[in-house]
């Protein structure tokens, strides 16, 4: 037995809330390492439709959570979101939800300055959230951050937003946004700090516990490995690293500690907010994958751009992360369709090349490879066994494990719980 990573293998959404609900009904323990309210992740259970953001999943499965370190937390997001679970029937107490004392805070003049750089940016936004992320990792590395533990100490609180005032209210004003009022900040925070501070703990410690005592941890990643700040379409990421190494240094385990890990890709690709996308499609195709897939965002609400399976992305994504089971998603999507495309590789100012280059230039100049696949007219939707898929559909499979050169560990052929084939048990290892 040992602990699982999931991870997006693509650029988000890949369809991990319904794989990591379903390992977490399996797990002793769910941990949240990386992000913020950034992630949203709508959980199915019964006639129960839960969304969340920053909560892990296991909360709807009655399971401890944590929110690791690693993780940006904004304190009115969170408060607001346990009320909304509450709303429906979970429980959500220091029973069940522990946070790092250590974890950074995202303060209201974070998604301020977020959201007036993006103005500045023009056509050249990054499309963020618009949550107060990248401000808040950037105040983190800058050693300025107001952390959970500076809730139960109002002196510290004070002295910190002396100097952030100084850095933030400099920068919003030559943005042209009002200025903030430290005796606002500081009352506000205040007032937060009884109903934030129960939750709060060096969870380090508690991991270590659980660990010793033989549970299974579930880590819960958020956004994907395109997105990640290191590897991913730079700048066109999320201020956090994504990958599964960031599973150990985000919750104060050892690399060892994290286990399996389980990387998830849609069986065509999906991406939100801006940067390049080699093989997105803007014809009647790119239109039916966005309709049949539902693909609007979570969090934004935004239509997400669609386009073919990206073999060598992923393969990317594989390596970088260290990811050793493939999750394929919403194979169903592409019933019917008369044949399909997968990208090997790129075609760059004449040369092919095995993998998206880590400049802009080459990234833009990238013209997808494409290796056509004949489709299959039956329904995949729903199979339980590779027996139940058409044969076609076992090919398109097959054949991504081998471009990914990782195997499909999973498949899931619908919304549904137990529409899933599993191959291998994440948790065996
Ligand atoms: P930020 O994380 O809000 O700074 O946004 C940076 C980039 O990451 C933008 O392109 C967002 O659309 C993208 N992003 C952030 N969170 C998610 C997510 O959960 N799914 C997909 N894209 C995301």
């Amino acid at each position: 037995m040992t602990n699982v990573a999931v991870i997006g293998a693509q650029w988000g959404d890949e369809g991990k809330g319904k794989v990591v609900d379903w390992l977490a009904s399996r797990a002793d323990v769910v941990v949240r390492f990386q992000g913020g309210h950034n992630a949203g992740h709508t959980l199915v259970v019964g006639n129960q439709t839960y969304k969340l953001s920053l909560l892990p999943s296991g909360l709807v499965r009655g399971k401890l959570c944590i929110i690791g370190n690693g993780v940006v937390v904004d304190p009115d997001a969170l408060l607001a979101e346990i009320a909304r679970v509450r709303a429906q029937g979970l429980t959500v107490t220091p029973e069940t939800l522990r946070v790092a004392d250590n974890a950074t805070l995202i303060l209201p003049l974070h998604p301020a300055l977020d959201n007036a750089r993006e103005v500045a940016r023009g056509d050249r936004k990054i499309g963020t959230t618009g949550r107060g992320i990248g401000p808040a990792y950037e105040d983190k590395v800058a050693r300025r951050a107001i952390r959970i533990a500076d809730l139960a100490e109002p002196e510290t609180l004070s002295a910190k937003l002396d100097e952030l005032l100084l850095h933030y209210n400099t920068l919003l004003q030559g943005l042209g946004v009002a200025p903030f009022v430290k005796e606002t900040l500081l009352q506000g925070l205040l007032a937060l700090a009884p109903q934030i501070l129960p939750f709060a703990e060096p969870v380090w410690e508690r991991l270590d516990e659980l660990r010793r005592g033989g549970k299974r941890i579930l880590f819960e990643g958020a956004q994907a490995v395109m997105l990640d700040v290191d590897h991913g379409t730079y700048p066109f990421v999320t201020s956090s690293n994504t990958v599964a190494a960031t599973a150990a240094s985000g919750s104060g385990v050892g690399p060892a500690a994290v286990g399996f890990v389980l990387g998830i890709a849609k069986a065509y690709t999906t991406r939100v907010g801006s940067g390049p996308f080699p093989t997105e499609l803007h014809d009647a195709t790119g239109q039916l994958l966005g309709d049949r897939g539902r693909e609007f965002g979570t969090v934004t609400g935004r239509r997400r751009r669609c386009g073919w399976f990206d073999a060598a992305l992923v393969r990317q994504a594989v390596k970088v992360a260290g990811v050793q089971g493939i999750a394929l998603t919403k194979l169903d999507i592409l019933d019917g369709l008369p044949e399909l495309k997968i990208c090997t590789g790129y075609r760059i100012d004449g040369a092919f090349c095995r993998h998206l280059p880590a400049s802009p230039g080459a990234q833009a100049a990238a013209v997808p490879e494409y290796e056509t696949v004949e489709g299959w007219s039956g329904s995949s939707r729903g199979a339980r066994s590779w027996a139940d898929l058409p044969a076609q559909a076992v090919k398109y499979v097959r054949r991504i494990e081998e471009l990914v050169e990782a195997p499909v560990t999973l498949l899931s052929t619908s919304p549904e719980r137990d529409d899933t084939i599993m191959v291998r048990d994440p948790f065996e290892g």
